[in-house]
């Protein structure tokens, strides 16, 4: 039944000239039938490549949000209009623009997980693989940094010189991790590396041999010599990985880190958003596209 239904997405995509993109959180079925898996920024930039004219974002609404603001020019489709990212809508506007006030002389950087309205206000955008290396470029050493704060803070350490201003926010996903996740899994399998996402707490991060963005654990777990792995990010990560390496082993850091607004998307709304009868057109007012895009062109300057 699921390979009746990806044989029908596959013919569909290529009669209908669409690329689909699955952000590397998506469960296997859907990584199956896309065109490219990544992590959000890879992903954004790759559908400006593609010669298709109309995009299906397999993932939650900001990513189509920034793919459309990289590719104005084509149709973005976010495949399950639920899927949210929490974290991305924990702030708004009024909130940075009074915290603007307060800190006339900081530079705003907000992680890509944030919504476009937002982004229309700040000043330059950065992703979990190229935030250390984009705000060390930023030539004001004073930068108020949103809305992820366990991001903020291993950017904060790599980046001593910087003074860093956090507001309290977060992803409730990786926010169930805990140092004690950490121990038990340590004491399980004491061979393997521990590879985390910077959204992690600081109490995890520190605990890890590598950290960094989806595509980063996975491209550190398929080129290490090491035959081990303790996964602290999505599960579905560890599963791809699996597929990848099948001579390599993979162990969740928690069984609780699965992400319920990735996994809203099912192999039927892909092929629902296929044949219009489901997925959500993105639409940005011109004035929208102008000032959020501003941000994202300063990621691309400095990264
Ligand atoms: P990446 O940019 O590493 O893909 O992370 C996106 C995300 O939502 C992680 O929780
Ligand atoms: Fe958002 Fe966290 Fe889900 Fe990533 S894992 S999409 S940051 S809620």
């Amino acid at each position: 039944m699921i390979v009746d239904v990806q044989k029908q997405i596959l013919k569909l995509k290529k009669e209908k000239d669409i690329c689909i993109l699955a952000h590397s959180y998506q469960a296997r079925e859907i990584v199956e039938v896309a065109d490219f898996m990544g992590d959000s920024f890879k992903l954004s930039q790759l559908a400006t490549t593609v010669p298709n004219k109309t995009i299906i974002m397999c993932g939650v609404r900001f990513m189509a949000e920034t793919v459309k603001l990289l590719s104005p020019e084509k149709k973005v489709v976010l495949c399950n209009p639920l899927a949210g990212c929490p974290m991305a809508e924990q702030m708004d506007k009024e909130l940075i623009s009074n915290l603007k006030q307060m800190y006339p002389n900081y530079t705003v950087v907000a992680y890509i997980n944030t919504t476009t309205d937002l982004k229309t206000i700040c000043d330059v955008c950065v992703t979990s693989s190229s935030a250390v290396k984009i705000i060390g470029k930023i030539p004001n050493d004073n930068i108020l940094f949103i809305p992820d704060c366990n991001l903020g803070d291993y950017v904060a350490k790599q980046l001593p010189n910087k003074n860093i201003k956090l507001v309290q926010g977060g992803c409730p996903t990786h926010a169930r991790v805990t140092r004690k996740d950490v121990e038990t899994a340590k004491k399980l399998y004491p061979n393997a590396k521990l590879l985390v996402h910077p959204e992690c707490t600081p109490q995890v991060v520190s605990s890890a041999d590598y950290v960094g963005s989806t595509s980063g654990i996975m491209e550190y777990a398929i080129n290490s010599d090491a035959k081990e792995f303790i996964i602290g990010t999505e599960l579905s990560i560890l599963e791809h990985l699996q597929y990848e390496c099948l001579d390599k082993k993979f162990y969740p850091l928690s069984k609780d880190i699965i992400c319920h607004n990735m996994k809203a998307t099912t192999l039927i709304d892909v092929l629902n958003a296929i044949n219009n009868t489901g997925g959500e057109e993105i639409i940005l007012s011109d004035e929208t596209l102008k000032s959020a895009r501003i941000c994202i062109d300063r990621m691309i300057e400095l990264g």
